[in-house]
């Protein structure tokens, strides 16, 4: 296949490149604008070069599957000097994404110009690199320093018109692209042209800048934005050529790093979990009408989600008054999203407009899905699903939130079973990306399709689940949070426990996470499983439910809190609780710690991949990172284990 073509008009030559799907800068694109620059440089009918591309963006960076390879030449930052140094100016015209290197090829252009609906930015930082083709000193050459360790350090993507007012765009254009760049090209050329990016000056900033937006970089807990930092600070006091070489430098270090090997096996795996291959030729049911059945903690954020995607939400409750405070909550996010400034008022209308609810199911006659979420007892979902069973229609997917239960019990007898599904949502459901999709064993391979085409629709991170107590996620939970409670009885004070895995990369350690989210949910699972007569050990958090220490909301579970602080206290009243149950004081290293619950989240992962609950270990790693704080940068349990990272 042919990568560029070229086609001059009137002097002016338009370069289209086409490297499905993303037009990645693999090493044969490289060589082939190099040529190309070559080429046009030595043709006297040429007096500016548009650089355009084909498919649904710009290109998208270096080909990321490259990187465990050893670079080949032409390398990217001598394909970004070549094009600067092209004797015809370059304008590179940006639709979809210029990201990372292809931000870095448009600055190497002398101009650049975008569609309205265009985004740029330089996301290496979140594969664990930083730019590799002069994205930290071309960038602050352009926009200023502020902005450019803005864009750099946090990886984010600016929309057309923020990159215009910064000055990393010369225009945004509207209509046909490719015409109005070339327009804009003829319009450049009867004008003196602007200094190439790399002459452009540079004054260096003050020492407060750089100690505040490294403390700002330092959040992120990973190397790759502090790395981009230092790299920008020498791009604004080295000359130009040095800059490039220090850049130059991190990139290769950190390329191969675990922590970039670790980004780039989440970044793939993010990017298959929303289309199995299993599924590719199965067309989803369509979906338009969604009814979602209980408005609490989670039908409300469920209601929410569906509504964001421009679902139509029937909310049903039990009574009135639980109706009243279901359709409030699920207000309440919308209010909430306008008051952060991600929703106008117009949309905010919007989205009530297409929300209602009842007490009784006959509104449900037209939904094409509906999602149960009421409290987590089996009786009740079961009359649930058998209300549903008479008034839904016969090809209307049916599906149930259940955290622990089996769904295959709670819809037996309904009619038509191949539309049954297990739609495991994560709390705050508006917010969190994780969703378990559940199978049953009659469930239409056309009804799972739809259950990953929802997911798509709602942004959210698709894994499918088998059926077993937990799913995936709380499966693991529970086994970490028994490792973790292991460590205790050996004599790990707890709070180191929680400063190891803090120090891991979670935000909480597992103790901190059991205290705000309550431990009395999982206490109540084990007393029903020893109400059936099943052998449940006596856990140490057992232990503290029954003393009355159920986390925050009673003002103290596995810490203490003082009244309005969430700051958790080591509490003498916990230490007395489990003394006969805990050995001496015997303090582990924070990496050995790390070691036994990240190794138990990989034991109870293989267990799961050997009972043919998860698929693939990938899908582990994404419902730990999307559904429980595991940290990116470590690729989740499963990758942590297998890289036998020096941690664990
Ligand atoms: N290299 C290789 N493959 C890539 C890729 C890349 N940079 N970016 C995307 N792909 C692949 C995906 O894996 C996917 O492959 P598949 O179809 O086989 O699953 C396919 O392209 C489509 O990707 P998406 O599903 O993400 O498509 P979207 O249309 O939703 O999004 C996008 C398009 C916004 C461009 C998104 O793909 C994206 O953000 N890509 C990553 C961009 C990036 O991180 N670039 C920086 C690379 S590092 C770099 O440039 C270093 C330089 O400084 C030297
Ligand atoms: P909740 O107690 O906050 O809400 C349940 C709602 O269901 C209440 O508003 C109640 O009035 C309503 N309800 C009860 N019986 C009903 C009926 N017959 N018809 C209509 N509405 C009825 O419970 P929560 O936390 O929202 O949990 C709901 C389900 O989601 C449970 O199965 C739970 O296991 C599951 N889940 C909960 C998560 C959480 O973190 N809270 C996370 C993931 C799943």
């Amino acid at each position: 296949m042919t990568l560029l073509t070229c086609r001059i008009d009137e002097g002016i030559a338009c370069v289209t490149l086409d490297n499905p799907p993303v037009n990645a800068l693999s090493a044969a694109v490289r060589r082939a604008l190099w040529d190309m620059a070559e080429t046009l440089d030595a043709d006297p009918d040429v007096r500016a070069v548009v650089l355009t591309c084909a498919g649904r963006t710009f290109i998208a960076g270096a080909d990321v599957r490259e990187f465990g390879q050893p670079p080949v030449e032409p390398h990217l930052p001598d394909v970004v000097a070549r094009l600067e140094g092209a004797a015809k100016p370059w304008v590179a015209a940006i639709h979809g994404a210029a990201l990372g290197g292809g931000l870095e090829v448009a600055m190497g252009c002398r101009f650049r110009v975008a569609a309205p609906t265009a985004r740029v930015g330089l996301p290496e930082v979140s594969l664990g690199i930083v730019p590799g083709a002069s994205g930290t000193v071309r960038t602050p050459r352009l926009v200023g320093m502020a902005a450019a360790v803005d864009l750099v350090t946090s990886g984010r993507h600016w929309p057309a018109a923020k990159a215009l007012e910064a000055g990393l765009l010369d225009a945004v254009l509207e209509g046909d692209l490719t015409e109005a760049a070339m327009g804009f090209a003829r319009r450049a050329l009867e004008e003196d042209l602007p200094d190439p990016v790399s002459a452009r000056p540079l004054s260096p900033m003050p020492e407060e800048f750089w100690t505040e937006a490294r403390k700002m970089a330092a959040r992120a807990g990973h190397a790759a934005p502090l790395a981009a930092l230092d790299c920008l600070r020498c791009a604004s006091e080295a000359p130009f050529a040095e800059a490039m070489a220090k850049e130059r430098e991190t990139f290769l270090t950190l390329r191969p790093s675990p922590e970039a090997q670790a980004l780039r096996h989440v970044f793939f795996a993010e990017r298959a979990a929303p289309r199995p291959a299993a599924l590719k030729d199965v067309a989803p049911r369509a979906l338009q009408r969604v009814g979602v059945i209980g408005g609490g903690t989670m039908g409300a954020g469920i209601a929410a989600a569906c509504r964001e995607a421009g679902l139509e939400v029937v909310l049903i409750e039990r009574d009135d008054a639980a109706l009243v405070r279901g359709l409030a909550a699920v207000e309440a996010i919308f209010d909430g999203a306008m008051a952060r400034g991600k929703l106008s008022q117009a949309d905010r209308a919007a989205r009530s407009d297409g929300l209602s609810g009842s007490t009784g199911y006959d509104r449900l006659a037209e939904a094409d899905l509906v999602i149960e979420a009421v409290f987590e007892d089996a009786a009740v979902k079961r009359a649930v699903f058998a209300e549903l069973g008479r008034h839904c229609r016969a090809d209307a997917v049916l599906a149930t939130n259940t955290s622990y239960l089996d769904p295959r019990s709670l819809t037996e007898g309904v009619p038509h079973p191949e539309r049954m599904l297990g739609l495991h949502f994560f709390s705050p459901a508006h917010v969190m990306k994780l969703l378990e999709i559940v199978p049953l064993p009659e469930t239409a391979p056309e009804v799972l399709a739809t259950g990953f085409a929802l997911a798509r629709a709602l942004g959210k991170m698709p894994v499918q689940a088998g059926i077993c107590e937990g799913f995936i996620g709380n499966r693991i939970l529970k086994r970490t949070r028994a490792e973790a409670e292991q460590l205790v009885r050996r004599g790990v004070p707890l709070a180191q426990v929680d400063a190891a895995m803090r120090a891991y990369g979670f935000r909480m350690g597992p103790f901190e996470a059991q205290d705000l989210g309550g431990l009395d949910i999982a206490f109540l699972q084990r007393e029903g499983a020893r109400a059936d007569g099943q052998d449940v050990p006596e856990t140490l958090g057992d232990l503290l439910v029954r003393a009355g220490r159920k986390g925050q909301k009673t003002g103290g579970g596995w810490y203490d809190y003082a009244e309005g602080d969430r700051r958790p206290q080591v509490s003498p009243t916990v230490e007395a609780l489990l003394a006969p149950h805990v050995a001496a004081a015997d303090p582990l290293p924070p990496e050995a710690i790390a070691a036994a619950l990240v190794g138990a989240m990989a034991a109870e992962g293989q267990a799961l991949l050997a009972e043919g609950i998860a698929q693939a270990p990938a899908d582990i790693d994404l419902v730990k990172i999307h559904g429980y704080g595991f940290p990116r940068w470590k690729g989740g349990p499963m990758f942590a284990a297998a890289l036998e990272m020096p941690s664990i």
